[in-house]
């Protein structure tokens, strides 16, 4: 449970079904199964950061909160769908996706503060998709789940920054250079079959008898998510990367990089908007 709210302050009685976006709605199903699924990753980031007792305490209480979001994600989705039903996707999911390493004690970004930083890249990413979100939506109680998440979320990301300065000022930092290489793996991870199995295990398999298609899946997941996104969304999650990265906002590699952000996004939700109409 989140120290900051629980699903008893949200204002359910406000629901509006006239105001639910169809589209926004099979995103915010599978969003909830990826939240909800925070505990393989508690696992797998107590086990990288063993005999680091404060962090894994907090990384704890961080895959809490994570899990609230994907039940507070799941219940305004049944709100919307009486049919969606979260522990029913959930266990769906994860049957068919396992790429958490459960078993390493290593963390895959090959350090400790590769995997801090790599923490806090999500955590921007999660940032901007939920201000987005609550940007993006008439629904009065789905704005106050994304404000309440967007929050968290920020907090995450201070969270994981705080370790990985601590790290660093131990003498057990990375690069800048390192630290680009792993935004750059993240970012192509997006592409991966997280969302898109999510999405199918939410919205494709309760329906039908369709086997899996990731290219459709995470074609029908995007046009839902990036949709939403303006240019302050994006740019709010750019800049909070480059800050994990070393680089102030008064840099002008931080201006680049959010103007072509933007560039790459208007490119994508058009190509999306394309592909949808075919
Ligand atoms: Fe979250
Ligand atoms: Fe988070």
């Amino acid at each position: 449970m989140s120290r900051y709210w629980t699903l008893d302050d949200i204002d359910w009685g406000a629901f509006r079904a006239d105001k639910v976006d169809q589209r926004l709605l099979a995103t915010i199903k599978a969003a909830a199964l990826v939240e909800a699924n925070a505990p393989d990753y508690v696992t797998y980031l107590c086990n990288v950061f063993r005999g680091d007792e404060a962090l894994c305490g907090s990384v704890r209480q961080w895959g809490d909160e994570e899990v609230q979001h994907g039940r507070a994600l799941a219940r305004w989705a049944s709100l919307a769908d009486p049919s969606y039903d979260l522990d029913e996707a959930l266990l769906r999911f994860r049957t068919g996706y396992r790429q958490v390493p459960l078993d390493s004690s290593e963390s895959t970004r090959g350090s400790r503060s590769g995997e801090l930083f790599a923490r806090c890249v999500v955590e921007s990413g999660t940032t901007s998709f939920y201000s987005a979100m609550q940007d993006a939506t008439d629904e009065p109680v789905l704005r106050q789940i994304a404000r309440n998440i967007a929050a968290d979320e920020v907090r995450h990301y201070k969270l994981f920054r705080s370790y990985l300065d601590a790290y660093e000022a131990r003498g057990m930092g990375i690069t800048r250079l390192a630290r680009l290489k792993i935004l750059g793996d993240r970012i192509g991870e997006v592409d991966d079959d997280e969302f898109a199995f999510a999405y199918y295990a939410a919205n494709v398999a309760p329906v039908s008898d369709a086997p899996y298609d990731r290219e459709t899946c995470s074609l029908a997941y995007e046009t839902g998510a990036y949709g939403i996104y303006r240019r302050a969304h994006l740019e709010k999650g750019v800049r909070m990367m480059l800050r994990a990265v070393g680089f102030g906002s008064g840099s002008a590699f931080v201006g680049i990089a959010v103007r072509l952000a933007w560039r790459l996004m208007r490119y994508r939700q058009k190509k999306l908007v394309k592909l949808a109409a075919a």
